[in-house]
């Protein structure tokens, strides 16, 4: 590869909306690579960025107010394209000399915008003809008046200013989120607009990221020995297989069994990675169970649990790691969101509910130096990169499963137990998805024990045991989430299962709450 596949960069300047990764999506799929800034950025960091075009992101604040955020002078002097989305394009109306207009009636939904056939970025879209364009809409404030130089380039009754351009500048405005998939055409506008108005070519592909990545590790870590800690996940096994092509047997990989792994994990993770399979990596499994069980005896608080979890691994990891000779790099499946978070965190911008970071604090303590091959990759992309490096679909496709593992789905005290029962469960559970077709349909779908006791009758017998909630979600980003509508036979079918095949469990429900208010996990 000749050309540095980051070359050819759009920027997304990010006005806080819960939209803007979905444009970063979006635009990556046109096979244009792009990052995320705040629209504080550093104007030099920005100008030395040099992006082919910007994009700028909708908001939640109204450009009609003093105080609100206005796009840097930098992005139209830049002399590249730039398309404003929403409170993007208000901006970029108020401060080119148009006027937006407050209203206190949000219009939030599908819509049908006119698309004018002369326009430069929608027209193509529409095969260069006049016509209706089915979008989503999300907006309180609107153009009322454009600025000098632009035309209209798309109308609806409610926002008869629903997308603007200035072709001679190249700037756009469309009111409407092209970046969800409710608006039909979305992803041509992205590839119109990155690829055709702003010129890239398409070099972000799965090949050219996996030879990249290769290049990149390779030449940060030279012939010193890394270790990875392999959880079973997609990112740490896109880890794995990325630095075993890069470095080969450089890499150890280390694989803790925590007593709070699913049923049949660690067999599979052995089958995948271990000696017997084509990537035949260094794997070590450490057999941790009884040190993890005996940290978490007599804890039932759900944070006071995960931290003993987090700190056990860090001891468990931390030994086995240096056994290895030599060893001075750490690796860590980071992936982007987790950087735009964590920095969105350093300004006070996000809120953290649970203490996520698993192995926060593991690089500190270990000395090591990190190595993070996909930190610049949302989720689809690792998927993608997964699958170009020949990992088996079912591994790449898995439901994510917390680092505490079901360490967050037995409620109050754990005990060796009822993690067996819970792994039972949660095995017929997910057996019965996947027979039925739902699992790819659901985001996420596990089983959780509730230490209540409840009676049975299994028999002539009375049985007098504990409850397992049943959880499906359907999910984007797993900020929000909506219950997944199983249908009642395959919820029956496995309550009937669990409470015939497992002695410990008298009792089966469906949890029913969406995210917010509930979140995914129960504790
Ligand atoms: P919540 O429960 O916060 O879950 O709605 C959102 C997503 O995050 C996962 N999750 C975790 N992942 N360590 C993790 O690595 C954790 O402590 C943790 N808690 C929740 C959860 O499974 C869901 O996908």
């Amino acid at each position: 590869m000749s050309q540095d596949i980051h070359d050819q960069r759009l920027l997304i300047v990010d006005f806080g909306s819960q939209y803007t990764q979905l444009i970063a999506r979006r635009v990556r799929e046109a096979g244009v690579y792009c990052e995320i800034w705040p629209y504080d950025a550093p104007v030099d960091a920005i100008r030395d960025y040099a992006p082919r075009g910007f994009i700028l992101s909708g908001g939640p604040e109204s450009v009609t107010e003093g105080a609100t955020p206005r796009i840097p002078d930098v992005v139209f002097s830049a002399g590249v394209p730039v398309l404003g989305i929403c409170y993007g394009m208000q901006a970029m109306a108020q401060q080119l000399g148009g006027r937006v207009e407050g209203s206190d009636v949000h219009e939030f939904g599908h819509a049908l915008v006119d698309v004018s056939a002369d326009s430069e970025l929608l027209g193509a879209v529409n095969n260069g003809a006049a016509g209706e364009l089915a979008v989503w809409m999300s907006h309180g404030d609107k153009v009322v008046e454009l600025p000098s130089g632009f035309q209209l380039a798309a109308a609806t009754e409610s926002a008869p200013i629903a997308a603007m351009e200035c072709a001679e500048k190249q700037l756009y405005g469309v009111q409407f989120h092209p970046e969800v998939t409710h608006t039909d055409q979305g992803a041509l506008i992205f590839r119109r607009f990155a690829r055709e108005i702003c010129g890239c070519e398409g070099l972000w592909t799965a090949a050219n990221i996996v030879e990249d990545a290769i290049a990149v590790v390779r030449d940060t870590v030279g012939d010193e020995k890394v270790v990875l800690g392999l959880s079973g996940g997609v990112d740490s096994s896109v880890v794995a297989a990325l630095l075993s092509r890069a470095i080969g047997d450089q890499l150890t990989c280390v694989f803790v069994d925590n007593g709070l792994l699913r049923k049949n994990e660690r067999a599979e993770v052995e089958q995948a990675f271990g000696p017997s399979n084509a990537l035949n990596l260094n794997l070590i499994t450490v057999d941790a169970q009884n040190e993890f069980l005996g940290n978490l005896k007599g804890l039932s608080d759900p944070e006071a649990k995960r931290k003993a979890i987090g700190t056990t691994f860090i001891d468990v990891f931390d030994r086995e790691a240096h056994r290895i000779e030599d060893v001075s790099w750490l690796a860590q499946g980071t992936i982007y969101p987790d950087v735009i978070e964590s920095a969105a965190s350093k300004h006070g911008k996000a809120h953290v509910i649970k203490s996520h970071h698993n192995v926060g604090g593991l690089p500190e303590r270990m000395h090591l130096k990190l190595v993070e091959p996909l930190r610049e990759l949302f989720k689809d992309e690792v998927r993608k990169i997964g699958l170009h490096l020949g990992l088996p679909r079912e591994l790449v496709y898995r439901h994510p499963f917390p680092g505490p593992g079901l360490g967050v789905r037995i409620l109050g005290e754990i005990s060796r137990e009822k993690a067996d029962v819970l792994r039972e469960a949660d095995a017929i559970f997910l057996e019965e998805l996947r027979a039925a077709d739902y699992y790819d349909k659901v985001s996420q779908a596990f089983a959780v024990y509730l230490p209540v006791k409840s009676v049975g009758v299994v028999g002539d017998s009375r049985r007098y045991a504990d409850v397992i909630a049943l959880r499906a979600v359907e999910t984007i980003d797993f900020m929000t989430g909506r219950w997944a509508e199983l249908p009642y036979d395959l919820i029956g079918r496995v309550s009937n299962r669990i409470i015939n095949e497992i002695s410990g469990v008298s009792r089966v429900v469906y949890d029913v709450s969406s995210k917010p208010p509930a979140t995914i996990e129960w504790e």
